[in-house]
């Protein structure tokens, strides 16, 4: 990006990257946390389930990049080293020692709580000051929100299928 386009934004270039250097640690620890829940997942409707975490996993990547992009359009540095992830992400990275299928998606849905906070904070922060960046922040934000639903839908289904089957046993 020009020196002149970065002087127009009139917002706080400095704070706006640390935000966005601290999402993009937060996509990486989510792309590994539903990369490595599908992989070692176990329970029931594991067969669907697991390539939409797939699917998901992907555009965590995909959010990265767009994030990625923008730092450098703004002039910074994108994060350079995995240990830093940890430093500047807020959002947990949950090991998935127990490979139940409900305790993995709860694990996501932690993860996507927390990415929606923090989309919601770039784009408040950016809203009529840096459209660009804005619109980014909103676009993934749709995504997230979507996300959300996704293991909302799937968590409701895990339970429905069990209820039944606790009636049949009855
Ligand atoms: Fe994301
Ligand atoms: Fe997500």
């Amino acid at each position: 990006m020009g020196r002149q386009a970065i002087q127009i934004l009139d917002i706080d270039v400095g704070k706006l990257l640390d935000m966005l250097n601290a999402a993009l640690s937060e996509e990486w620890l989510a792309y590994y946390q539903y990369w490595i829940g599908a992989k070692v997942m176990e329970g029931p409707m594991r067969s669907e389930i697991e390539p939409e975490l797939l699917l998901h996993a992907s555009q965590e990547l995909n959010h990265a990049v767009l994030v990625a992009d923008r730092i450098i359009q703004l002039g910074g540095t994108p994060v350079l080293h995995p240990l830093k992830w940890f430093e500047l992400s807020r959002c947990n990275y949950d090991e998935p020692n127990d490979p139940y299928i409900e305790v993995i998606l709860d694990q996501n849905l932690k993860g996507e709580r927390c990415a929606i906070q923090r989309y919601k904070e770039i784009a408040d922060f950016t809203s009529g000051k840096d459209h660009t960046t804005h619109q980014i922040a909103t676009t993934i934000l749709g995504e997230e929100l979507e996300h959300e639903n996704d293991i909302e839908d799937w968590i409701t289904d895990i339970n429905r299928m069990k209820e039944e089957l606790r009636k049949i046993r009855i």
